[in-house]
């Protein structure tokens, strides 16, 4: 098999680079090693940026996104029994998110591969890179008793944190910085309406909790549990007695409850590489970089990366010029460590550590007040959470 651009991994990386492509007159192949149906249904964050959307509509994948996104115009701080609306909307000069779930965004980007005559591979085997220091890379995997060899010009590696295109850079040549958090998320998925219009983000002395939803009857949850906690531990019961407590208010906000249809643990770190490119393969989204999902960055920062290398593909293509492959690990990087501090930020400032002491609980509130309080902080806030300016 030939093609100019391989990828591996048909996350929202991937299936996006592979569309810009496209777009871009470019030749793609997306190698995935898990079934189509596993990918889909993966439930993950939901919080599109205004730049996300955009990027969708001017490139005719907005369809579904416009008829079932819920687009917020704010959303809510709640700390000390008290809630505190951040008007994102006109603190950014109207710009809002989108709660859309990232599983539907990997829906219709497949669906407008393959209905385009893209080229996705899933379920393939034991996928492998090749020759990454070359002009001529490959990925090799399995298919059945048959290996498949794809030929390219370049590979995009978009295989997420635990992939395998990172892990086949030489060692040495990568930086690798990270901070690891005293605590995990407790997720979960309940068909029930939502509790509010939009989301909560609720400092408490018991934890942290997160409000959001995926559509008017389908509620989606967080709460802050041990970094070693076992989902065993938390009959459902339990989930809603907490989550009552940590959303309480002086004015007796109730959380309507019902099914949990899902429910999940996932531990917190920061993570970036540097560079996010070797040879031929370059680096793009979890494979490069992980936030915490307090400032629901993930899918956004990976489609900014891919954004940033389909341009530079096409700059190549079209005029043989490699200033831009050159310079897209710099270009991500300066968007990467801003999105890193604001995920650093807001998990520090919502988050109950171990370690903190009756002082860091006064100063934890007193940034809470502050930004709430001041139209310069709760502006920061917003133009970080809408999404900071594409470059
Ligand atoms: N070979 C082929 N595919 C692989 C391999 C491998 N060895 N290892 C992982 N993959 C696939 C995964 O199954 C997944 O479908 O690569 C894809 C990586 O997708 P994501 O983990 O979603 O990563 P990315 O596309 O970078 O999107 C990142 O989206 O899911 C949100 O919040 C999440 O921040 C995250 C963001
Ligand atoms: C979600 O809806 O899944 C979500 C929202 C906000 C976050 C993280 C996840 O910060």
């Amino acid at each position: 098999m030939r093609t100019q651009i391989g990828i591996v991994g048909a996350g929202p990386a991937g299936l996006m680079l592979s569309h810009l492509l496209h777009r871009a007159g470019l030749e793609s192949v997306v190698v995935e090693n898990r079934s189509r149906q596993y990918v889909q249904e993966r439930v993950r964050a939901g919080v599109l940026e205004q730049g996300t959307v955009d990027l969708m509509n001017e490139t005719g994948v907005g369809g579904r996104l416009g008829r079932e996104g819920l687009v917020h115009r704010g959303l809510e701080l709640r700390f000390a029994g008290r809630g505190h609306r951040i008007d994102l909307f006109a603190l950014t000069g109207g710009k809002a998110i989108t709660i859309y779930g990232q599983n539907k965004v990997v829906e219709d980007l497949t669906d407008a591969r393959l209905a385009a005559g893209g080229r996705i591979v899933f379920s393939a085997e034991e996928v492998s890179v090749h020759s990454l220091d070359s002009e001529s890379p490959s990925i090799r995997f399995r298919a059945g008793a048959e290996t498949v060899e794809v030929q390219c010009d370049f590979i995009a590696g978009c295989d997420g944190f635990h992939g395998v295109c990172r892990p086949s850079v030489p060692a040495g040549v990568l930086t690798e910085f990270d901070r690891v958090y005293p605590f995990a998320w407790l997720g979960l998925l309940a068909e029930v309406e939502p509790s509010s219009e939009e989301l909560i983000y609720s400092r408490h002395e018991r934890g942290f909790a997160l409000h959001s939803m995926r559509s008017p009857d389908l509620t989606r949850l967080y709460l802050q549990v041990a970094r070693d906690e076992e989902i065993g531990n938390w009959p459902d019961e339990r989930i809603w007695d907490e989550l009552q407590r940590r959303f309480a208010t002086h004015d007796g906000f109730r959380l309507k409850r019902g099914p949990i249809v899902q429910k999940g643990i996932t531990p917190m770190h920061s993570f970036v590489v540097e560079p996010m490119q070797y040879g031929s393969l370059f680096l793009a989204g979890d494979a490069a970089h992980i936030v915490p999902p307090t400032g629901a960055k993930g899918l956004n920062l990976a489609i900014a990366d891919v954004r940033v290398l389909a341009r530079a593909f096409s700059e190549f293509y079209t005029s043989g010029s490699r200033a831009a492959l050159t310079g897209y690990s710099e270009t991500c990087l300066r968007r990467v460590w801003k999105v890193q501090r604001f995920s650093w930020w807001m998990t520090s400032m919502l988050h109950r550590f171990e370690d903190e002491n009756a002082f860091d609980q006064r100063r934890q509130l007193a940034e809470l007040e502050y930004v709430v309080g001041s139209h310069a902080a709760s502006q920061s806030l917003a133009e970080n959470y809408v999404g900071l300016p594409m470059d």
